[in-house]
């Protein structure tokens, strides 16, 4: 494993601030002395986050999940431990000392991913904007109204009209074509015959993955009579469609900001808008909404606005749309474009305040459902209304989230000139089976539950991490191999190490001491506990506890004394073994009616 020194690591957690980082992925709000938010790792629906600026720690209260900036980053970024440190010493401006070379082999064929999409991002954005070659494009792009601004922050880029463009400029860098082809950025000729580029003749469109990095691209045809007007990057390690959304990392502070994602079809659409000074919006690329596209969008707002074309097409890629909203418990709102416009011509058409207009005079996605439901079945039969009830139903049905799920049967039942009563029971009619729980992150089994007790055990560990003089105060008295818990019996441990080491004791960095994901999560959980209590109120006195532990350390060894005795024995043993029960003894009496105090606090 790649090192790091310890004090580099300290250090850059130390720079850093775990609100910030949390608050690049999800919404928090502050909550005292803490901040909520929607946990981002299991399916969260109310907020159940809790993030510790002072302990620089995060919990999960539902799912358990826990750590600190590390492995928060590592976790939600799904990346090696050794690349969060490495990203938020960046972060932090402080240089770290190359350690790609030792990395894993699987960390490196992912660094490939990503450096070609970087390579590539580069070599069209240059072909566009520097080479002669890059002209046509330029002037389409003129033509279409995208400033040389916009085309500069968006990375837009021109792939050349040419077999092997990119290909030869990667090969020259040392990229195998094998590595491009994995990186979706080559293919190969159906017969076998060598590789080419994929992208060719198009405007290039770099998809940034949910963490800023380059990991595919869209591209437009140059060409009018192109088949294949958008071409995508095929899915690879590294880019995920369903967990990817177009222009999310670019807009996600407008997105907090303004509090709604406004969802659009096209790469241009977005671009356009962006142009406009619109700025919280996102692209599907040409699909409709996927339930993990709303979940993404769900950590930035709670609020989704899809704006569609207003024929077939796009009114059942909405209605889709609104169906993984519903079932991630996202409010959603819609919006229907006037016919032959798509949102790119009419913000041109209308300016970004007519946009606007637009948007305002969202519909709620019930009174939506129930519009295009009226335009398929006449509701004035009880056959229509059946059919209408039964494709209600079915949405109702995948909601988890309890609240937005009876806020939608009361609202629709109300539309539909239903009873609330009747509706629910078509609902559990239909149901056949309960809606499936998301499993979770499916990288790491799940270990054994983990069994707190003994509760005074927890409870000195607590204590140890509130202080540097807690901590050496227990360490004095009591050994760790006197925790019968074999957990805290390693933390004890970790804090006995960084105590020798003179480094204070700080959750944060405990957590840093230790490769487990489950000890990261106690230990975060432990040290939760200990902020529920009053640092200036003494809650667990110390000496007693140090004391009830030395007296159950002297029970068990008392224990086994009489247990020995019990046995035959010469009689020089007998005799050494009652004195040391006659020493065990009056020591445990004098612990329970101290003459002097164990220590002085
Ligand atoms: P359209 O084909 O309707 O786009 O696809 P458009 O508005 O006419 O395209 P422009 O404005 O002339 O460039 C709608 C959007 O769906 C995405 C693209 O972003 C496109 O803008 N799309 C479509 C893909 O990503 N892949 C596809 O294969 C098709
Ligand atoms: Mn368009």
């Amino acid at each position: 494993m790649a090192r790091v020194p310890e004090e580099l690591i300290d250090q850059i957690r130390q720079s850093v601030d775990i609100v910030d980082i949390v608050s690049d992925h999800v919404v928090l709000t502050r909550k005292g002395k803490s901040f909520l938010g929607i946990c981002p790792f299991h399916d969260d629906s109310s907020p159940s986050m809790n993030v510790s600026q002072e302990k620089q720690i995060f919990k999960c209260f539902s799912c358990g999940a826990g750590g600190n900036s590390f492995t928060f980053l590592r976790d939600i970024e799904n990346i090696s431990f050794i690349e969060a440190v490495r990203k938020l010493a960046e972060r932090a401006g402080i240089n770290l000392p190359d350690t790609r070379d030792r990395n894993p082999e699987q960390q490196e064929a992912y660094d490939e991913l990503y450096r070609a999409n970087e390579l590539a991002f580069k070599y069209f954005h240059h072909m566009l904007t520097e080479d002669a070659r890059g002209e046509e494009a330029r002037a389409y792009l003129e033509n279409r109204g995208i400033s040389r601004e916009i085309i500069d922050s968006f990375g837009i880029g021109y792939a050349l009209n040419a077999w092997d463009g990119f290909l030869a400029a990667a090969t020259r860098r040392g990229f195998s074509p094998q590595a491009l082809e994995r990186a979706g950025l080559a293919t190969t000729r159906q017969n076998g015959g060598g590789f080419y580029d994929r992208f060719r003749h198009r405007v290039t469109f770099p998809i940034e993955a949910s963490t800023g990095r380059t990991v595919a691209f869209g591209a437009r045809a140059l060409d009018p009579d192109e088949q294949a007007k958008y071409l995508n990057s095929p899915e690879t390690p590294v880019y995920n469609k369903s967990a990817t959304l177009y222009g999310l990392w670019r807009g996600r502070d407008a997105i907090r900001e303004s509090g709604q994602a406004l969802v659009v079809e096209g790469y241009m659409d977005l671009i356009s808008l962006a142009q406009f000074g619109v700025e919280n919006v996102v692209a599907s690329s040409g699909t409709a909404l996927t339930a993990d596209h709303a979940r993404l969008l769900r950590r930035y707002a709670p609020k989704a606005t899809l704006i569609f074309d207003g024929d077939a097409a796009g009114t059942s890629a909405a209605v889709r749309g609104i169906g993984s909203l519903f079932e991630v418990g996202q409010e959603a709102r819609v919006v229907a474009l006037p016919a032959q416009h798509d949102p790119d011509s009419y913000v041109r058409e209308h300016g970004p305040e007519g946009f606007q207009k637009l948007i305002d005079s969202a519909m709620s996605a019930p009174d939506f459902l129930v519009e295009q439901i009226a335009k398929r079945e006449d509701l004035s039969t009880a056959d229509g209304k059946a059919r209408a009830t039964h494709e209600l139903a079915e949405l109702i049905s995948r909601i988890g989230d309890q609240a937005l799920r009876q806020f939608l049967i009361k609202d629709l039942a109300e539309k539909m000139g239903l009873s609330e009563d009747s509706f629910i029971q078509v609902i559990q009619n239909d149901t056949r089976r309960p809606p499936q729980r998301r499993t979770q992150d499916p990288t790491e089994p799940a270990p054994p539950p983990f069994d707190p007790r003994p509760r005074d055990e927890r409870e000195l560990i607590i204590l140890m991490m509130q202080s540097n003089e807690a901590a050496d105060a227990v360490l004095q008295h009591i050994p760790s191999a006197d925790f019968s818990n074999g957990t805290y019996r390693q933390i004890v441990d970790i804090i006995a190490q960084n105590r020798k080491q003179n480094h204070a004791v700080d959750v944060a960095y405990l957590i840093d001491q230790t490769n487990s994901q489950q000890l990261s999560r106690i230990i975060s959980d432990m040290s939760l506990e200990l902020g529920i209590a009053d640092p200036d109120q003494e809650i667990f006195p110390l000496p007693d506890y140090i004391r009830k532990f030395q007296i159950r350390s002297l029970d068990k060894k008392i224990d086994e004394v009489e247990k020995q005795l019990r046995n035959q024995m010469p009689p020089e043993q007998q005799r050494q073994m009652l004195e040391k029960h006659r020493e065990l003894t009056s020591q445990k009496r004098e612990l329970i009616n101290p003459v002097s105090q164990v220590i002085s606090s």
